[in-house]
């Protein structure tokens, strides 16, 4: 499938087949495809929580709206956004960081001008470490939709949640911040794909600039 296909086919799929599983090494491979999304410095910072058990689905559904895909669909992501993660002492940070110097990118003087340029960009105010964490998050997000489809995946994106009870109920740290869950699994064949949804065009997105 070449981009233009993936990017037609892929839909927010509201009704999945139940009866089909996602092997855990497809699964692995549509994480391993998004995981080459780009981010701020390379920090990465997201991270998946995997909900493949009924009742955990059922959990959760509970608090997303009763949106019956949370059950529906044989796995559900939670996708967190660290907004840590442009802190000295943060793993994906200082893994970053070793890597940096290890290839030369960066020498080890240059470290607390790295921390510096990363805290005066993201560390400036709570609204700007959300902003850091759910930009790059979003773009992974956006990823895993993408390798779903060229994996012969479906996918449904949500955030008709309960942030704060969704993070009470799965133990998710007051640093992350949960930009969506991500239903994954088959369309079910017997249900209808509503129609492609409008898109703006071209002259509405530039201005015609
Ligand atoms: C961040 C995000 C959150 C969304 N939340 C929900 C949701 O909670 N429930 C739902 O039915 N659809 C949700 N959607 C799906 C959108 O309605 C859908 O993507 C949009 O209408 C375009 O349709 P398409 O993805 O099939 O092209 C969400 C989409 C995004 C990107």
């Amino acid at each position: 499938m070449n981009f233009d296909e993936i990017t037609r086919t892929r839909r927010a799929v509201n009704f999945f087949d139940q009866n089909r599983e996602v092997p855990r090494e497809l699964l692995d491979r549509m994480i391993e495809l998004a995981a080459r999304a780009p981010s701020s410095f390379n920090l990465q910072p997201w991270r998946l929580m995997v909900l493949r058990d009924a009742e955990e689905k059922a959990r959760l559904r509970k608090l997303a709206w009763d949106q019956p895909k949370v059950t529906e669909a044989p796995v559900v992501l939670i996708v967190m956004a660290d907004k840590t993660g442009w802190q000295a002492g943060n793993p994906t940070l200082e893994k970053n960081w070793t890597e940096m110097v290890r290839s030369g990118a960066m020498e080890e003087a240059q470290r607390d001008w790295f921390l510096d340029a990363a805290k005066s960009l993201y560390g400036r105010s709570p609204e700007a470490s959300l902003a850091f964490a759910v930009k790059n998050a979003a773009f992974f997000a956006m990823g895993l939709m993408y390798a779903a489809t060229s994996l012969g995946l479906d996918t449904h994106p949500m955030d008709g949640f309960d942030h704060e009870g969704v993070r009470k109920a799965f133990d998710i740290s007051g640093d992350d911040w949960v930009p969506l869950l991500l239903a994954v699994g088959y369309r079910d064949p017997r249900a209808e794909t509503a129609p492609p949804k409008w898109r703006k065009s071209v002259a509405e997105i530039t201005g015609g600039g």
